[in-house]
């Protein structure tokens, strides 16, 4: 079987959570392929709200066995917070949650490094999630990272090893900081993980597949953070693109099924960064407001603007997405006129591609497009869309050249609409 991912077309919070807990039910298993607590995934349903960091967005679909990858980066301490407080709602996890041995470690010093080099960027800052994702990619990737695999043997020197090492640098940056309360924590989370299933992710999925399980790779962030492709530096540290979920799971390139790429109706992004459709007027304030862009992680504000095709398909080409599906619809439902970004204006000239920077050097071209006026929160079908609906979806289609499968007309895993069109 292959293996199908869904992951972010556009700065992150696209509603990732919510159509994974959909799509769940299709699948067999559901893995996390990269990012880690800097992710905040919501899921609405039967009256009930949840917020996930490390744990896939499979979890409360029936028993399906979720898997967190290798590509992941893990805080034991808030790993242990999260997995408690479902375990506490009746959500049993302990059997069915594997964690790849080689996944690496947030160490506590890891979070104070975040917060050393944002300060000492200064107005520069990326605006990170302050959860330590760059210094422990960094250790990943300089051969110096802890891995989960280490818990089970010679841990207490490894991990006394990369503390010495991060504390010199903060020692070095003036850095003042108290690590007795995280460190606490952090320990008791290590001996919170042994409780659970360590794996190779690489052989779990690979034995899967050759029998016939279906898994849905579930993405954290969105394209415009991918390290490589996203607004550099204003990014993340890890690999948010679909390659992410091969080298995050160990899946070979030619496993790889449906590409499923999500997007809002508009945009958003938060943290800093350049963000060419950003509105800072009322019409921003009220998408903000009616979509309650306010992050599920840190609950800041979330910059909003108007949908930006040209990243769209820059997006849709680096992830060879195959279906799309559109959220946050009903945000929109009030707006008279909606207007999409289709173009660049850079230099004086038009553009229709991604160039290499996007640094206050790009104006967008807008197209306006009609609102259709109607409360669509309670919508079961698309027999029921607007015709003006109707004629965005079609226009973002021609735009993008994918189809729209699933359209989001609400937080609730109910508010779901999939398009029936011939495949
Ligand atoms: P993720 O990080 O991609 O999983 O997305 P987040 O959970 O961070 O942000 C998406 C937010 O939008 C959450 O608060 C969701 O409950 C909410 N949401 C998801 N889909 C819809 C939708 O179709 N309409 C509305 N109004 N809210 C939605
Ligand atoms: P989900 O999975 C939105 C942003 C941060 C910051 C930049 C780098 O919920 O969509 P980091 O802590 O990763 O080093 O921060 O990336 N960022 C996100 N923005 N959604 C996310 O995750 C994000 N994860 C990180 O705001 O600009
Ligand atoms: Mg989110």
């Amino acid at each position: 079987m292959k293996v199908d991912v869904l992951l972010g077309l556009q700065w992150g919070d696209e509603g990732k959570g919510k159509v994974v807990d959909v799509l769940t039910p299709r699948y067999d298993v559901v893995a996390r392929f990269q990012g880690g607590p800097n992710a905040g995934h919501t899921l609405e349903f039967e009256g009930q709200k949840y917020v996930l960091r490390s744990i896939p967005s499979g979890i409360f679909q029936g028993d399906k066995v979720n898997i967190i990858g290798n590509g992941v980066v893990l805080d034991p301490a808030l790993f242990k917070a999260e997995a408690e407080a479902l375990e506490a709602t009746g959500h049993k996890l302990k059997d069915r949650l594997h964690i790849s041995k080689k996944a690496h470690l947030i160490l506590p010093t890891h979070r104070m490094l975040d917060a050393a080099y944002e300060a000492a960027k200064g107005d520069a800052k990326v605006g990170t999630t302050g959860k330590g994702i760059g210094p422990t990619y960094t250790d990943k990737v300089s051969r110096n990272g802890v891995r989960v695999g280490d818990i089970l043997e010679n841990f207490e020197q490894k991990y006394a090893e990369a503390k010495k090492r991060h504390e010199q640098i903060l020692k070095s940056l003036n850095y003042e900081y108290d690590l007795t309360e995280l460190e606490k924590d952090w320990m008791q989370g290590i001996e919170y993980l042994k409780s659970f299933t360590l794996v190779d992710s690489e052989h779990e999925i690979n034995n899967l597949l050759r029998d016939n399980k279906t898994v849905l790779c579930e993405g954290a962030q969105g394209t415009m953070l991918d390290i490589d492709f996203g607004s550099y530096p204003f990014v993340t540290s890890s690999n948010t693109v679909c390659a992410g979920a091969c080298t995050g799971l160990g899946i070979a390139p030619n496993k790889i099924g449906e590409v499923y790429g999500i997007f809002k109706a508009y945009c958003t992004r938060v943290g800093a960064g350049p963000f060419p459709t950003e509105l800072f007027d009322e019409t921003g304030d009220k998408i903000c407001t009616l979509g309650h862009e306010f992050g599920s992680v840190t609950g800041r504000k979330r910059r909003c603007g108007w949908i930006d095709l040209v990243a769209l398909r820059y997006s849709i080409m680096v992830n060879g997405v195959t279906k799309l599906i559109m959220m946050k619809s009903d945000v929109l439902d009030t707006f008279p006129l909606i207007k999409a970004c289709v173009a660049y204006k850079m230099n004086g000239e038009e553009i229709d591609y991604f160039p290499y920077s996007i640094d206050n050097n790009v104006e967008p071209v807008y197209v306006e497009l009609p609102g259709w006026e109607m409360d669509m929160t309670n919508m079961q079908s698309e027999d029921e869309f607007p015709e003006e609906f109707n004629a965005y979806l079609t226009f973002l289609e021609e735009q993008l050249g994918v189809e729209i499968k699933i359209v989001s007309v609400g937080p609730d895993r109910a508010q779901t609409i999939e398009r029936y069109t011939e495949e």
